[in-house]
Formats: structure tokens, C-alpha cells, sequence
């Protein structure tokens, strides 16, 4: 069987991803692997005919496509995302038609089910048909039992070929866009109460989401500061090198360092403004997202309001939607809202970024930020594991970070809580004990709580006198 392996890591050879494609390479010898190196050579490709058609040919001729990628800010790399656009700019789409395909990603688990829906979703878009993923931590290969995994996944992955196993689509197809929005009605002006607002966008000149852009800044009554993500001067994307990981520094010479210090930092309220490729934001946000990358596991969002402008169909973009409210959730951000033109009436969009605007500057002023749900304490807990466990070595400024702000959490630090669950737990050995913590468990449950509620009034009234 021909298998092309479409390699996401901007790193090629030396990507850990890759070492997973060898080791299956060496496995499976009676198969031949032709590897395309799209996250590395993506301006070549971009640029050049050349490279482009001996690409599309090696699709073309193989019998599966195997996507091998790193999971990159809970996604595929930007550089893949391109490529992704560029099947689809180009008209290409009939080289991976019916083809069989499947995803084998690495990373440390952290939104790798998000890169694999992504993945998942272009490929029923492409009209291939999608085997499944294996998702690897990046040092499993190290690890005999999951090796054998590996195996039968591809083995798996080889079978559905061979038996030309039908697979049924999972994502529906993306409806057509809207028309482009137009704002309708003058908006009545927010005031921003001194705080500091910035809309970033990469908005086409004439697009829905310019409107919307300028729909928005003309909310606030105060100053809006609106750049285009362009204005970075970024020379590229992210290439996985981790030397930020010492002191937050990139080893890009380029413009966005500066263009982060002077837009993000400051920002009370931040706003970010794309339009659907594919099925997510365009390549250019994702270099932004992967660029940002430089600040380590510091959470860079902290205490802002975070909200996003999105043309195009994010009600059926579930993932997309997952993606964005994560990366706000984790970088302990709120989320003051996600306004759509999907709905393509005029007058309920002005409406919707008017009720945004009000909101963010209302969360600004009462510095809420919403509690956290599973993806940001999962990914806290991930973090802190995984620096404990070793990144540490390398990433300094994170675990400078972690350590100053109390962040090695771990349960097994609270040592006066230890003593009395061991206490709580041999006192249980007492059967009358038992029984009577059995019986009243909801009382010993809420008991805890009631301190809390006897002075909330006190609480409440002291929030009023502010
Ligand atoms: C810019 C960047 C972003 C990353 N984002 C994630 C992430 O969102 N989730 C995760 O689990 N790992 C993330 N990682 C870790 C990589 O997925 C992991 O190191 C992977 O094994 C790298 O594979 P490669 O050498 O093939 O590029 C990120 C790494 C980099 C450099």
C-alpha cells in the first residue's frame, strides 16, 4: 500500500511526530511511506508550481493519506492550516477525493481532541473517507504498550483501505456565507469608563467582517484602538524551536514581539475579529495564536475581557467555537462574548455588538472573570503535571512563573487536609460511624457551605458600598 504522510511540524526531519511515521515505516515494511513536508516547506509550496504538482501527484497516486502533526494552541499548526486553504483556493480538492485517511498526532493532551475534530471535519469536507486518529503524548513511543497500539491503529488504518470500508460523514457541510453585513442602525454609544479597548482583525477591505469591525468601534464612546493582525509583521509561523522556553523571547527578529507589547498587554477589553476558511479562523490568526506561543504556559489574557467578531457559519462550527472560548478560559480571561453575522439580519448583529460592547465594558469596570470549567482546570492540571514532571528543566520562565504564583498545586501539599482525610478515613473503619455518615451524607456534604452563606448578606453589602 502507498501511504502519504502529510507532515504538519514546521520542524520536518527532526519533528517528534515524524519519529512516530518512522517508527511505523520500519513496522510496516511491505508498505511504502512518501512523506510531504508541508509544515516545513509551506512558503515552497505556496510559491513554487513545482513543489505544489509533485505533491499533489504523490496524493493523487496513494492509496491512504495519513495526517502525522503536532497538536499546535489546539489546533494543527498554522502552516498545515494553510495548506489546508490552499487545497481548497486552488481547486485541488479531487487529488484527496475517496481517498481513506486517518491523523496520528502528538502533543501533551491538551485540546489534541479539537486538532483531530478540525482534521476530522476537512477531510469529510475534502470527501475522504475518515478512519480515525491516534493521539500520542510525545513520549509514548518510549513506551512499549502503546507502541503495540500504534500498530494496531495503523494496521486498523491499512485494513479499511484494503477492504475499501465505507465510512459515513460525521460533519455536515458548511452552509453557503451570509451576504455581507452592513451595519443598519447608528449605534448609541458605550461609555468605556477609561478602559482600554483594542480590536484586532484580518479583515478583506469591503468584507462582513470589516463591518462588523467598524460596527463595534463605533460602540464605544471612548477610544478604540483597531489594527490588522497584518501590522505584526510577522516573518512567519511558529517553528516549534521552544527557545522562548528559557525567557519568553522568540527567536523571531520580526515585528510581532512589539506589535504584542503594544496592542495585547495593555488591553482591558480585547477583541478579535476573523472570518471562517475552512473550518476555522484563517491560517493568519492561527500564526498569531501559534507566534503567542513564546509566552510559555504564563497565562498572557489574565484579567481581560476577551471577546471575538466571527463572519462566517460558527453555529455549525462547534470546534471552532470550543477553540475560542478555550484559549480565553485557559489564559484566565473571560469571555464577554462572541458576536456572529451568521444570522444575516443587519439590525440583530448592530444589536448583538451593542449589547457587547456594553457588557465588556460592564465586566471591565466589575473585573469579572467567570469561574473556570473543565478545559481550564484539565489544562491547569496538564500544565502543572507536565512542568513538575520535566518541562521545568527547559521552560524556566514557566517554572518561574509557577512557582511565584502558586501554581504547583498538587493536593498532596495541603498537609493539615491530608491528616484529616486519613483521620475521616480510619474512623470509618467503625461500623456505627459509618452508618451514621452514610445516613446523613447530604448534611456532611452541604455542612461545610454554611459558613459561606451566614455572610454572604455581610458580603453583598459591603460589594453596594463600593
Ligand atoms: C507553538 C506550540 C503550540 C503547542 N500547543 C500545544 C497544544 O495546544 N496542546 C498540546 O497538547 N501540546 C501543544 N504543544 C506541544 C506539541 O504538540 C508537542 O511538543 C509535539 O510533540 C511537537 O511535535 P513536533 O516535534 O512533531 O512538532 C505545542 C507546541 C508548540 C511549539
Amino acid at each position: 500500500m502507498r501511504i502519504s504522510v502529510i507532515s504538519g511540524s514546521p520542524k520536518g526531519e527532526k519533528s517528534v511526530t515524524l519519529q512516530y511515521v518512522r517508527f511505523l515505516e520500519e513496522a510496516f515494511l511491505d508498505h511504502t511511506f512518501s512523506v510531504v513536508h508541508v509544515g516545513r516547506d509551506i512558503r515552497t509550496i505556496e510559491r513554487q508550481e513545482e513543489g505544489w504538482s509533485g505533491l499533489l501527484a504523490t496524493v493523487k497516486e496513494c492509496d491512504g493519506v495519513l495526517w502525522a502533526t503536532p497538536v499546535y494552541v489546539m489546533l494543527v499548526p498554522a502552516q498545515l492550516k494553510r495548506f489546508i486553504e490552499l487545497v481548497g483556493e486552488r481547486n485541488v480538492t479531487e487529488a484527496f477525493f475517496g481517498k481513506h485517511a486517518a491523523c496520528l498526532t502528538t502533543s501533551i493532551h491538551f485540546f489534541d481532541h479539537t486538532a483531530h475534530a478540525y482534521l476530522h471535519g476537512v477531510c469529510d469536507d475534502l470527501g475522504m473517507r475518515y478512519i480515525g486518529f491516534c493521539s500520542a503524548h510525545m513520549q509514548d513511543l518510549e513506551n512499549e504498550a502503546f507502541q503495540e497500539q500504534l500498530i494496531r491503529f495503523f494496521s486498523d488504518f491499512l485494513e479499511a483501505i484494503a477492504e475499501r470500508r465505507p465510512i459515513q460523514r460525521v460533519f455536515p457541510p458548511l452552509p453557503a456565507p451570509s451576504p455581507p453585513y452592513a451595519p443598519k442602525s447608528p449605534p448609541a454609544a458605550v461609555d468605556t469608563r477609561g478602559k482600554r479597548v483594542v480590536i484586532l482583525h484580518d479583515a478583506e477591505p469591503g468584507s462582513g467582517q470589516e463591518a462588523m469591525v467598524g460596527g463595534l468601534a463605533a460602540c464605544y464612546a471612548g477610544p478604540v484602538r483597531v489594527a490588522h493582525i497584518r501590522d505584526a509583521g510577522m516573518k512567519g509561523g511558529c517553528l516549534g524551536c521552544c527557545r522562548c522556553a528559557f525567557d519568553n523571547t522568540c527567536v523571531y527578529d520580526d515585528g510581532f514581539s512589539a506589535f504584542w507589547e503594544e496592542y495585547i498587554v495593555p488591553a482591558d477589553i480585547l477583541v478579535m475579529a476573523g472570518t471562517v476558511r475552512d473550518r476555522f479562523l484563517s491560517a493568519a490568526w492561527k500564526q498569531f495564536f501559534d507566534r503567542s506561543f513564546f509566552n510559555g504556559h504564563v497565562p498572557a489574557f489574565k484579567g481581560k475581557q476577551v471577546a471575538y467578531l466571527v463572519e462566517g457559519p460558527l453555529g455549525h462550527l462547534p470546534t471552532l467555537r470550543e477553540v475560542l472560548s478555550g484559549l480565553v478560559m485557559t489564559e484566565k480571561a473571560n469571555l464577554a462574548g462572541i458576536v456572529t453575522d451568521e444570522p444575516g439580519d443587519p439590525a440583530g448583529i448592530d444589536a448583538a455588538l451593542h449589547a457587547l460592547a456594553e457588557r465588556s465594558v460592564r465586566l471591565a469596570d466589575r473585573e469579572y472573570i467567570a469561574p473556570p470549567t473543565f478545559p481550564a482546570v484539565a489544562g491547569h492540571k496538564i500544565f502543572r503535571d507536565e512542568l513538575w514532571g520535566g518541562m521545568r528543566a527547559t521552560f524556566k520562565a514557566d517554572d518561574r512563573y509557577y512557582r511565584q504564583h502558586g501554581l504547583y498545586d498538587f493536593p498532596t501539599r495541603n498537609y493539615l487536609e491530608r491528616i484529616s482525610t486519613r483521620a475521616t478515613s480510619l474512623m470509618m473503619c467503625i461500623p456505627a460511624v459509618r452508618r451514621e455518615v452514610v445516613k446523613n451524607m447530604p448534611t456532611y456534604m452541604i455542612q461545610p457551605l454554611q459558613k459561606a452563606i451566614e455572610s454572604s448578606r455581610v458580603l453583598a453589602e459591603r460589594k453596594t458600598q463600593r
